[in-house]
C-alpha cells in the first residue's frame, strides 16, 4: 500500500506539472496588426562554424570523427547516410557571405569559433585560425554588422573527447585554456560573448539518446555529471574572461534552449473522465478476476485505483514530458536562478560559488515546444509495430518539417520566464525548417509580434538573432531540415535569397 501511494504522488506530480505547463496563452491572430511592431536594437541571424563548414573544414572536430564511424549501434550517425562534407563552405566564403547579412539589413552575427581548427592537437594552437577569425570579425565590423560569438556550440577536438570532453570535471581547464587565448585575440573586436550553447539538447543527444557524439545511449548519470560539469565550465570561463583586459567591457553570457515538452493532453477534464472511465473498466475486470482468484478488498481496490490511475495519467505522455523537459529545461533554469546544480540528487548537488551572477546576459533560443501524443492502444494492437508515442501539435497551430508547431505564444512565456535571472535577453535563435518556404514568412511576422510585445510588456530583450543564415548541415538529421534565410547549392555553392526573407529584411527596414 506504501508504495502505491508513493507511486501515485508521483503520477500526480508529473501529471500536474505537465498540465501546468500546458496552459499558454493563446492571441487571436485575426486582431494583430503583424506591421506595428517594435523590434530590439540589435536585429541578426545566426550560424555555428561546423553545420555551415562541415568536416571537410574542420577535420579535427569529435562530429567529424563522429560521422566518419557512418554507423554506430546499428544505425547510421546520420540520418540517410548524408555527411556534412564541407557543408556552405563557410570557412572559406565567410568574407563573401558578409554581404547576403548586410543584404538583409542586419547589424549583428553570431557564429560559433570551432574549437578543433584553434587547437586541432592538445595544446598545439594554430595562429592562423585565430588569424582567419580576427580577420573575419574585422570585415564584419567593417560593415556595420557586430559579431557575436560563440566559443562551443557542440563540437569540440578529437582529443578533447578522448580525454572524456566534458564526462570529467578535471577537463574543464583546457576549455577555458582556449577561450582565453581566443578573447585574448578578438576581444577588441569583439563585445558579445557566449559561452556555451544548449547544454540540455546537447546533453540529452549524446548521452541518453545516442545520435550525437559520444553516442551513448540511456546514459543517465553520465549525462547529468556532464550537465553539472558544462555549467561549472561556464561559470569557470565567465570568471577567466572577465579578469582578462577588456574583460570588464565584454558582455558574456550562456545560451539556453527554452523547451518544454507537453503530453498532448491538455485539459483538466481529460484526464478525470479518463480516470472515471479507466476506474470504471479496472474495478469491472478486478472484480471478474478477483471472483476467480480471492484476495482481500484492500488489495483490491489499491489495484483498480492503480490501474485507473495510470490509464488517466497517460504515462506513454506525461513521463517522457516530465523527464525531457526536467533535461531540457528545467535543470538549467535551476542553476540559473539559485546558482546550484542538481539540488535533489544525492552524490550530485554542487552549489558554485557566484554562480548566479556569471552571466551579462541570457541567450534564448526558442523554437516551439514540443507535445507528444501517445498511441499506446493502436500501439498495442498493432503487435509492437511502429512507434507509441508521437511528436503532434495542438488544434490551430501549424506543423513544421522538425515536428513541433509553430508556437509564439511560446517564444513570449519563454522571454517572460526567462525574466525572472533579471538579466538582459538576446534572442539568439529562433527559426523554423520549412523545405518548401510555405510557413517561413508566417513564422518570421509572428515570432517578431511575440518580440515585440514582450518589448512593450517592459521585458529587457535587446536582439533578435534568426537561425539560420543558410542552409546547413542539420546534425544528425543531415540536410534535410532547411533553416536558411538563403538557399544553398551544394553542389555550385550559390545562395539565393529565399522568398520569405524578404520579409525579414522589410520588418529590419521599417525600424531604421
Ligand atoms: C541548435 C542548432 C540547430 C537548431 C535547429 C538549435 O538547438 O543550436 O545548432 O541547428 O537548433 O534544430
Amino acid at each position: 500500500m506504501h508504495l502505491l501511494c508513493y507511486f501515485f504522488t508521483v503520477c500526480f506530480t508529473i501529471s500536474g506539472t505537465s498540465l501546468l505547463q500546458a496552459r499558454l496563452e493563446h492571441w487571436d491572430w485575426r486582431a494583430v496588426d503583424l506591421n506595428a511592431i517594435t523590434l530590439p536594437s540589435i536585429m541578426g541571424t545566426s550560424v555555428s562554424e561546423y553545420q555551415v563548414s562541415g568536416a571537410h573544414n574542420c577535420p579535427h572536430s569529435n562530429w567529424a570523427h563522429w560521422e566518419g564511424k557512418k554507423i554506430h549501434n546499428g544505425r547510421p550517425t546520420i540520418q540517410g547516410n548524408d555527411w556534412s562534407g564541407s557543408a556552405c563552405n563557410f570557412w572559406h566564403s565567410c568574407y563573401q557571405d558578409i554581404a547576403l547579412i548586410k543584404q538583409l539589413g542586419c547589424n549583428s552575427f553570431r557564429f560559433s569559433i570551432e574549437w578543433s581548427n584553434i587547437e586541432p592537437q592538445e595544446g598545439q594552437f594554430c595562429q592562423e585560425a585565430i588569424n582567419h577569425y580576427r580577420d573575419f570579425c574585422v570585415g564584419l565590423r567593417h560593415a556595420g554588422i557586430e559579431p557575436m560569438i560563440t566559443l562551443h556550440h557542440f563540437t569540440h577536438p578529437h582529443w578533447f573527447e578522448q580525454k572524456g570532453g566534458f564526462a570529467n570535471a578535471e577537463n574543464i581547464h583546457y576549455f577555458v585554456r582556449f577561450c582565453e587565448r581566443v578573447f585574448t585575440q578578438l576581444s577588441s573586436q569583439v563585445t558579445l560573448w557566449c559561452t556555451i550553447n544548449e547544454i540540455g539538447p546537447f546533453v540529452f543527444q549524446g548521452y541518453i539518446q545516442g545520435v550525437f557524439p559520444p553516442g551513448l545511449s540511456g546514459d543517465l548519470w553520465t549525462a547529468l555529471n556532464v550537465m553539472r560539469t558544462m555549467m561549472q565550465a561556464h561559470c569557470a570561463v565567465y570568471k577567466a574572461l572577465k579578469a582578462l583586459p577588456g574583460g570588464d567591457k565584454a558582455q558574456i553570457g550562456l545560451v539556453h534552449q527554452y523547451l518544454t515538452i507537453e503530453s498532448h493532453t491538455t485539459s483538466y477534464m481529460q484526464p478525470a473522465l479518463q480516470m472515471l472511465g479507466t476506474y470504471a473498466a479496472g474495478a469491472t475486470l478486478w472484480s471478474m478476476w478477483a471472483s476467480l482468484v480471492p484476495k482481500t478488498t484492500k488489495f483490491r481496490t489499491s489495484w483498480a485505483l492503480g490501474v485507473a490511475a495510470l490509464g488517466a495519467l497517460n504515462p506513454v505522455e506525461r513521463i517522457p514530458a516530465w523527464f525531457m523537459t526536467y533535461i531540457f529545461n528545467d535543470a538549467l533554469m535551476h542553476f540559473l536562478k539559485t546558482g546550484t546544480v542538481f539540488p535533489f540528487i544525492p552524490g550530485l548537488r554542487l552549489t558554485i560559488a557566484d554562480g548566479r551572477d556569471c552571466c551579462d546576459f541570457i541567450g534564448l533560443n526558442f523554437y516551439s515546444r514540443v507535445v507528444i501524443e501517445s498511441r499506446l492502444i493502436a500501439y498495442v494492437l498493432s503487435g509492437g509495430v511502429g512507434e507509441c508515442a508521437f511528436p503532434h501539435c495542438r488544434q490551430g497551430e501549424l506543423m513544421t518539417d522538425m515536428e513541433y508547431g509553430v508556437c509564439p505564444e511560446g517564444l513570449y512565456a519563454a522571454i517572460k520566464d526567462m525574466s525572472q535571472f533579471g538579466k538582459p535577453i538576446y534572442i539568439t535563435e529562433n527559426g523554423v525548417a520549412d523545405k518548401h518556404d510555405d510557413i517561413r514568412a508566417l513564422w518570421i511576422k509572428r515570432y517578431l509580434y511575440a518580440v515585440s510585445k514582450a518589448l512593450a510588456d517592459g521585458y529587457d530583450v535587446r536582439g533578435y538573432y534568426y537561425w539560420s543564415l543558410m542552409d546547413n548541415f542539420e546534425w544528425d538529421r543531415g540536410y534535410g531540415q532547411r533553416f536558411g534565410l538563403y538557399e544553398v547549392d551544394r553542389i555550385t555553392q550559390q545562395r539565393r535569397l529565399r522568398h520569405s526573407a524578404q520579409c525579414y529584411a522589410e520588418a529590419i527596414e521599417r525600424q531604421r
